[in-house]
């Protein structure tokens, strides 16, 4: 039977050589099989000619991959030269030595990328009067490496029937029908904290450090040398509370004193050329090439002539952390950056949301939320805290008199430090910060005419307030800032402390007035994530926005969010990138070890929901967990690799060694042609984040590496730059516990 090495027979002429070389290409062929009534005991192969097999002997007929329950492949480049195939399919019983059935008929065969004769289906015959059909799909043509990677796509997308295509966006499981689906997974005993893992040493855990000591640091008072007398002392006014303990000790912890980076500070900028992905370059003027340059995303970017293009090449800068290059911003994050530099007045390139609220409001915590929202969405954001500016210019041990509105000592020295926060916090918008947090209790209508008086020109102000009038959320935060704040980390008796902050509280209600001036966002009750309102007066623009949608959506009640990637994946075997393949064995393991630890880990919560993304390894590793409603998202699903989709990174490597380098250059803004960047992955993920913060109960997302990558960077802060480059190991659990003070972290390798 067959023939052996079968060459075109004008493989060795010249012109043939010639037309290779023309065509640029190689054949691309893939052989598909597919049957609903699949025999597991049969395996499906392939074998034939020289290049494919090499033999005819059927010991060593090439296996087919499971592409899904009923569908297998075998896909595979022909060396040049060799453009003649024959081969046939065969089915090879997989637990004994029986004989192979080798498909009816004569050979198939491919001659220059064309299939001889139209045989969609191959025939076995099992027994005389029993056969076995296949249905067949093969495809062979000449790409390029660039369509050589889009092909690939496209057979997966026209030819790969989905096994979990028929689940509705939402659904739901019951418990009967799915440990018969399933096996036991019950039987999966689960000790969960037997599975827990060290986090990474920068992880989510702002929830145990009291969110105040995270602002940035009072460079100012740095500068000024307010530590530099030359007995030790601080200069610090003190109004000390009687703790028994001695408070002659230097101010500060060591953290919360840096001197401010004169690198920082930017020169004059312009647009240039800029490969890779991204928006706009801010980087140094070159006289006789200006122009807005628009980047597709890879390779060259087409300069667009604006006319008005020098007006906005200065002060158009959003990412501080890397000068000279483009904004760390993609999709309606840069648009409206660009708009604004375009169109808005200069001091609105500069938003200061100045908070507003009496002690134990919720201000720190919710100024940090928004803090690490905005910049995660791009927008370069620094927290100022006027309690760190206070103590470490007066110490930590001031006591209630200290905030006596009728003190004029105290009143004076507390607006030095909020003037100081606020010179601070322009000084660095003026080196090119976008959003700049002002937390403090701005409690009087003349502390506020200060900053405005202050911000003129310079940035635009809007207040806001937070108002609770729920006496148990209040006695909570009291409680909790006692425990928590350096104001009483030396006041060792918690009564005493909580007494002194008590009377600290009603020296700031004697004088309190609300906010009825300027712009403001008033979140009244808001804190719990039921009910409350939100007001808001003369706001408009892009960014303000987006921030009141934020704050509408969050609120401080504690519950879990467990991050996981789907089980591993036949393309993750195959060290493929993107595709839509079905999961390996062990992932099916791991899916039914999630199920069982979804189980225990949730069984005291009256709601949770399951999210994955729309690709079948997501869908199938959630699908043994019962009784929990499941929701497939789009946004959830892994970055696009555009014409990469289906690669190894070997082979992107090879045959687009210039992607290969952009990516690896800058990681974050690479966008792959034809698909998605990093920041691309971040923009989409915005509603996910949102829905995060908005839910109540807890929620098990099960989607891929750079989109938990992105999700993950949000809770934990971490720089963007940071994103592509987070550890995100299969078949292990990130549980994020959303807290009143912040997030932690804990992390279960179940596998
Ligand atoms: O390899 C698994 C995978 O999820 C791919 O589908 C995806 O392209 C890749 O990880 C993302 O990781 P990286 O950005 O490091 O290539």
């Amino acid at each position: 039977m067959g023939t052996g090495a079968s060459r075109n027979p004008d493989s060795s002429s010249h012109g043939s050589e010639e037309r290779e070389d023309q065509a640029g290409g190689q054949l691309y062929v893939s052989l598909k099989m597919e049957n609903c009534k699949l025999k597991e005991e049969l395996a499906p192969h392939v074998y034939g000619s020289v290049p494919l097999v090499g033999s005819w002997d059927s010991s060593k007929a090439l296996p087919m991959e499971r592409e899904s329950t009923s569908m297998w492949e075998l896909s595979f480049v022909v060396p040049p030269n060799h453009e003649t195939l024959d081969f046939k399919f065969l089915l090879k019983p997989k637990y004994s030595n029986g004989p192979c059935l080798v498909e009816e008929g004569p050979n198939r065969q491919l001659t220059g990328g064309t299939l001889q004769g139209d045989r969609p289906s191959a025939t076995f015959k099992l027994s005389d009067d029993a056969v076995l059909e296949y249905r067949v799909f093969i495809k062979a043509d000449r790409v390029s490496p660039f369509d050589l990677a889009a092909s690939w796509r496209a057979y997966q997308e026209n030819f790969q029937p989905s096994s979990v295509r028929g689940i509705p966006d939402v659904s739901i499981n019951s418990a009967a029908e799915a440990s018969n689906e399933n096996g036991s997974s019950a039987s999966l005993e689960l000790d969960l904290e037997h599975y827990v893992v060290p986090a990474p040493t920068t992880s989510a855990n702002s929830g145990l450090v009291y969110a105040a000591n995270m602002t940035e640091t009072p460079r100012s008072l740095s500068r000024r040398g307010v530590f530099s007398k030359t007995d030790g002392s601080s200069g610090a006014l003190h109004y000390q509370r009687d703790t028994g303990v001695s408070v002659d000790r230097p101010d500060l912890t060591p953290m919360e004193v840096t001197v401010p980076d004169a690198a920082k500070i930017s020169s004059g900028s312009g647009l240039v050329e800029s490969k890779s992905v991204g928006t706009f370059s801010p980087v140094q003027k070159q006289e006789g090439h200006r122009g807005l340059f628009v980047d597709r995303g890879v390779g060259s970017p087409r300069l667009v002539k604006s006319a008005s293009a020098t007006t906005f090449f200065v002060d158009l800068k959003l990412d501080s952390e890397s000068k000279n290059s483009m904004p760390a911003a993609a999709g309606a994050v840069a648009a409206a950056a660009v708009a604004d530099q375009m169109l808005g007045p200069k001091e609105d390139r500069h938003l200061a949301i100045v908070l507003v609220g009496l002690p134990a409001r919720g201000k720190t915590f919710t100024a940090a939320k928004l803090t690490r929202y905005l910049r995660w969405l791009g927008h370069d954001t620094k927290h100022f805290n006027v309690g760190k500016y206070r103590r470490l210019k007066h110490g930590v041990n001031q006591s209630a008199d200290f905030f006596r509105g009728d003190n004029p000592e105290g009143l004076e020295a507390r607006n030095e430090v909020a003037a100081l926060a606020m010179e601070d916090m322009i000084s660095w918008m003026q080196e090119g910060g976008q959003v700049g947090i002002f937390d403090a209790t701005n409690s009087t209508r003349k502390r506020r005419n200060m900053l405005m008086k202050m911000a003129e020109g310079k940035c635009k102000i809007i207040f806001l307030e937070t108002l609770c009038n729920d006496r148990q959320i209040i006695e909570r935060n009291i409680r909790l800032k006692v425990q928590q704040s350096p104001d009483y980390a030396e006041e060792p008796d918690f009564e005493a402390g909580y007494h002194d902050f008590k009377v600290r509280l009603e020296n700031y209600e004697k004088v309190y007035e609300p906010v009825d001036e300027g712009s403001y966002i008033k979140m009244i009750d808001m804190v719990s994530g039921h009910g409350g309102q939100i007001q808001v007066n003369n706001i408009s623009g892009y960014l303000p926005g987006r921030i009141v949608f934020f704050l509408v959506n969050t609120h401080l009640t504690p519950r879990p969010i467990l991050l996981t990637r789907h089980g591993e994946s036949l393309d993750n075997v195959r060290g493929r990138i993107g595709g839509d393949s079905v999961i390996s064995d062990s992932g099916e393991l791991y899916a039914k070890k999630l199920a069982n630890f979804v189980e225990k880990r949730l069984k005291n919560e009256r709601a949770a929901s399951i999210w994955t993304s729309t690709l079948q390894r997501t869908i199938l590793t959630a699908s043994p967990i019962v009784g929990f409603p499941k929701i497939q998202w789009r946004a959830l699903d892994e970055i696009n690799a555009g014409v990469c989709d289906g690669m190894t990174y070997e082979e992107i490597k090879k045959n687009m060694p210039e992607e290969y380098e952009s990516r690896k250059k800058d990681k974050l803004r690479y966008r792959y042609p034809r698909g998605e960047s990093y920041l691309d992955v971040i923009q989409r993920l915005e509603p996910v984040i949102i829905e995060l913060e908005r839910q109540r109960a807890p929620v098990v997302v099960i989607s891929h590496q750079a989109v938990l990558r992105a999700l993950y960077a949000y809770f934990a802060d971490r720089p963007l730059k940071e994103v592509p480059h987070i550890e995100m190991p299969l078949h292990t659990i990130i549980e994020i516990q959303m807290g009143v003070t912040g997030v932690q972290e804990k992390r279960y390798k179940l596998m």
